[in-house]
């Protein structure tokens, strides 16, 4: 047994290493989003090749969370780390995954962490919460392994314990894979380091007026022509239903829900060129690679448009499993006012009678939404309001402080700045419960950062725009307010650089942050 004390590991800490606390005290983790409470105990679990993972076997969610840290550590540490199988004879550690319904917070992502010498508790009450708590361990493995406590190498991750539960339960990021075509590869990789930070959603947005990018089996053209073009006339592309399921399953091994959007009545020009009959705007439709907007509707009185529509929403909600459908709604501004609330409250049915929830943008608010459906706040916090006082949640997006795509300064490299630039503090200094003003606070559902994509066309260019500042809207969706501080913020984020750096991700490195400094 090693034993482990803090002196022992000062005196030992390599003096090239850049760590400015003690390694053992869990209170100065930089762990994103912050907790809701650490309690530190000043000593270290020695993670090492004689460490196991156990997880309540009689939930296979929880098995499946213990191999995923499994796996993590594995390609990381290049550590082999046994799950839930007969330990070897020299196992000295374990790290144990357990379900359990007493947790004093209701959330179902609600976990607790024990950390002490030789064990590792993690109580969660259900896979997605233990999922969660795994995160913050995952956070909590060093960079560098302390060679010099034992014979093989031993991550230290120090003591304590930490209490955590999110403050909403809807913490989105959404991508605009329309304007610019992202391959399946690119999307994983954005969702794998959202899961990281804790989101619990990905929004897709899925057609617009350059193209159309999900198979429709039934209505064919929609990909054979409808997904042929994106912004400056590059080639576009489309997932495959095969594929779309594929980022299903790869976002719910990560506990998270993909919200697919259809954008609708408007941003309609792809969908109306691969089938003229969709088209209201009585011109002839074109294809379009510019960045226009507000320019396509679809027919909203022709019978044809619900049947259509009937089809695209059975098929694409056969390969979602989640309870949502995002029908858009934006910025249709070719669509007359009474058609446009007609067919929000036609599209509204269809997509209930299918079994989902309805989302769509704040403009949705003008028809005679159900209390079922939620709004997405963008631009205009009085449809927000009137979204709430009929009852629906809001999701939270205000271009203004939580557009991935808004530039940060007049020198970024891409993006807008239509709606504000942003730079990196202004994106984590606001309070999506004080946003706007008279919402209350039960009738938000959350926190969304959407990137739209008519600059970006990468996985390089995204993450530029994305990263860091997604990192600080995880912890707006997850940190109580009164628990947030930029200065504290900037300090935790400096230490995502190794993160950041071994994932390869393109992120901008604002001079707000000391990133060599930590
Ligand atoms: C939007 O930015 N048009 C939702």
């Amino acid at each position: 047994m090693v034993v482990i004390g803090v002196l022992g590991i000062t005196a030992c800490t390599p003096p090239k290493q850049k760590i400015t606390y003690p390694p053992t005290d869990l209170s100065r983790a930089a762990l994103i989003p912050k907790p809701l409470k650490v309690v530190p105990t000043h000593s270290a679990f020695g993670l090492d090749s004689k460490t196991m993972i156990y997880a309540t076997p009689t939930d296979k969610g929880f098995e499946q969370v213990g191999q995923f840290l499994a796996e993590k550590i594995r390609s990381r540490l290049a550590l082999d780390i046994p799950v839930n199988t007969t330990p070897a004879a020299d196992i000295e550690r374990i790290i144990y995954i357990h379900q359990t319904d007493s947790l004093p917070d209701d959330s179902p992502e609600a976990y607790q962490l024990y950390i002490k010498n030789d064990s590792i508790l993690l109580n969660a009450k259900t896979a997605a919460g233990a999922f969660r708590g795994i995160q913050t361990l995952r956070q909590l493995i060093p960079e560098q392994s302390n060679d010099t406590l034992a014979p093989q190498p031993m991550w230290l991750i120090p003591s304590g314990k930490i209490n955590d539960a999110p403050n909403f339960e809807y913490r989105g990021a959404m991508l605009d894979v329309a304007r610019h075509f992202f391959t399946v590869e690119e999307v994983k990789k954005y969702i794998d380091i959202l899961a990281y930070y804790k989101y619990n959603t990905f929004h897709m947005h899925l057609t617009d007026d350059q193209g159309w990018r999900l198979e429709i089996k039934s209505w064919p053209k929609l990909t054979e022509v409808g997904a042929q073009t994106e912004v400056g006339g590059g080639p576009g592309g489309f997932y495959t239903q095969e594929e779309f399921k594929e980022l299903v399953a790869y976002a719910a091994e990560r506990h998270m829900q993909i919200i697919p959007e259809v954008d609708m009545p408007g941003h309609t020009n792809a969908a109306c060129f691969s089938y003229p009959i969709l088209n209201g705007t009585g011109k002839q439709v074109k294809n379009y690679t510019g960045t226009r907007v507000g320019f396509s509707t679809f027919a909203t009185r022709k019978d044809t448009v619900y049947a259509f529509l009937d089809d695209v929403i059975r098929e694409i909600t056969a390969l979602s499993p989640g309870p949502f459908f995002h029908i858009g709604g934006d910025e249709s501004h070719v669509t007359k006012k009474q058609n446009y609330i007609y067919f929000v409250e036609k599209v509204e049915e269809i997509v209930q009678r299918h079994g989902k929830r309805m989302i769509g943008w704040n403009e949705i608010a003008q028809a005679n939404i159900d209390s079922s459906t939620v709004a997405q706040l963008w631009n205009e916090p009085h449809n927000a309001l009137k979204a709430a006082a009929k009852g629906s949640k809001v999701i939270l997006s205000p271009a203004k402080k939580a557009y991935l795509d808004m530039q940060y300064d007049s020198l970024s490299k891409h993006g807008l700045h239509w709606a504000a630039y942003i730079p990196v503090d202004d994106a984590y200094n606001w309070d999506p419960e004080t946003y706007v003003e008279g919402l209350p606070r039960k009738s938000i559902l959350g926190l969304e950062a959407p990137l739209w994509s008519e600059t970006i066309s990468n996985s390089a260019e995204l993450e530029y725009l994305a990263f860091p500042r997604a990192i600080g809207y995880a912890e707006l969706g997850w940190t109580p307010s009164e628990q947030r501080d930029w200065e504290d913020y900037k300090g935790r984020l400096a230490q995502q650089l190794a993160y950041l750096e071994r994932l390869n991700v393109n992120f901008y490195r604002t001079k707000l942050v000391d990133w060599e400094g930590q």
